[in-house]
């Protein structure tokens, strides 16, 4: 099997979800091309249109009516946010701005992750929340007039954060949020292009209370996790080279291309423009001889959706590869810590599970059987990448569960590989 092209992988997940939801609140109508055409940014956009929010999104390019920064109206129905934390936790924060309440419901994966850290501090500017099982969906969210608020996260989490800040802009109100690492900043970078003040320093972001948001007209850069997968293959197969164009790389993003180099890989990424005050360019990645590495803590939020990828890399890789203080994978679309260790024995891989992580022996010996995704799209996509590689079998339970954030992965997996 030789991999072999050049491709683009579909519109950044965080980005398109952030576009939609502060398009809505802009004063004008956004043109949004390149926007991710996939199951948890069509949840954001259905949920925004039960809020009142005008959209026409046909062919890659969505047209937003934005209602203003509180201009919001009370849904007559749930807010379905089928598998998306995003969808979920920035709306949420949306809400609590306005006078109105919203019931927030998903699918059983959605219902099971932790929404107490978004209930904490939206309550304490003021919102009520209610968690009708303990910590996760049904939620009701009884929006108020809001404080200002200086929150401490304990974990690094860019929804927590971005529910925080979006409250407080709807609110007119000043907002700091202190995270213990810095997580993914596209709320920041995508509200300072619409005119907000944002300011980050270390690992604090300070809003000011903005009066209005200018509407938008950007080109969502292709997502650098969807692309983790097409670069891990180039990286596992013999003679291969591949090329992916127009690629987001906001440094808080690229953690993956900087620990699978540390690997040993041939990767490298150039950043030739900026779109809504994001990095983009192009990632290049060649058939690779890799080490084992350690991952801790610090590299988590750099690379949290990629550690699944990186994990399968990890079977072939020489030596051991050990991730710790990534106890967040546990409350993912799947306890991706479970999921990945379980399905890795049971394909015949060496691999342990820690409490914040896993370590994995890598081999040449070929991996045979069934995996489980559990509905986890990027389980499916990681796995998926080393059923492509010769000499191994695996079967993938549910290859479509893909449809959450890149529909066409299949596809183009079977297009770089002949
Ligand atoms: C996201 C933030 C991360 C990430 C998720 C998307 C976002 O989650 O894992 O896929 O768009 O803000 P956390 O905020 O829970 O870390």
């Amino acid at each position: 099997m030789t991999v072999h092209g050049i491709a683009r992988v579909p519109g950044d997940k965080s980005i398109s979800h952030r576009a939609l939801m502060f398009a809505a609140l802009a004063d004008g109508s956004s043109r949004i091309r390149g926007l991710l055409d996939a199951e948890d940014v069509r949840s954001t956009a259905a949920a925004l249109g039960a809020l009142g929010v005008p959209i026409e999104w046909r062919g890659g390019e969505a047209r937003i009516g934005g209602r203003g920064r509180r201009g919001l109206r009370a849904p007559g129905t749930d807010l379905d946010c089928g598998n998306s934390g995003t969808t979920t936790r920035l709306l949420a924060g949306i809400v609590a701005g306005h006078p109105f309440a919203a019931r927030f419901v998903g699918d059983e994966s959605l219902a099971r992750r932790p929404m107490k850290r978004i209930k904490e501090p939206l309550e304490a500017m003021g919102a009520t929340v209610e968690l009708e099982n303990g910590d996760g969906l049904p939620m009701t969210v009884r929006g108020n007039v809001l404080h200002p608020i200086v929150w401490r996260t304990p974990t690094a989490s860019a929804q927590t954060k971005s529910a925080i800040l979006l409250a407080a802009l709807v609110a007119g109100v000043r907002a700091e949020v202190q995270e213990p690492a810095p997580s993914r900043d596209h709320t920041e970078r995508l509200l300072t292009a619409m005119g907000v003040t944002v300011r980050t320093v270390d690992c604090a972001v300070t809003m000011e209370p903005a009066e209005r948001l200018h509407p938008l007209d950007i080109t969502v850069p292709g997502d650098p996790s969807s692309a983790a997968f097409l670069i891990a293959l180039a990286l596992l197969a013999e003679h291969a080279e591949v090329e992916l164009r127009e690629v987001g790389l906001n440094a808080r993003r690229t953690g993956f291309f900087e620990v699978a180099r540390q690997m040993g890989a041939t990767l490298s990424w150039d950043a030739d423009h900026d779109v809504g005050g994001e990095p983009v360019g192009t990632v290049r990645a060649r058939s690779s001889h890799l080490r084992g590495i350690m991952v801790d803590g610090e590299d988590v939020p750099g690379m949290i959706d990629e550690l699944v990828v990186l994990a399968c890399l990890a079977t072939r890789a020489e030596g051991e590869t050990i991730v710790s203080g990534a106890q967040e994978l546990r409350v993912k679309e799947s306890d991706r810590i479970a999921a990945v260790v379980q399905n890795l024995r049971t394909l015949g891989a060496d691999a342990e599970e820690l409490t914040d992580g896993f370590a994995v022996r890598g081999s040449q010996r070929p991996l045979r059987g069934l995996v489980r995704t559990y509905g986890d799209h990027r389980v499916a996509m990681a796995f998926g990448v080393l059923a492509k590689l010769p000499g191994n079998d695996i079967r993938i339970d549910d290859p479509a569960c893909v449809a959450v954030s890149y529909p066409d992965f299949w596809n183009d997996l079977d297009r770089l590989s002949r």
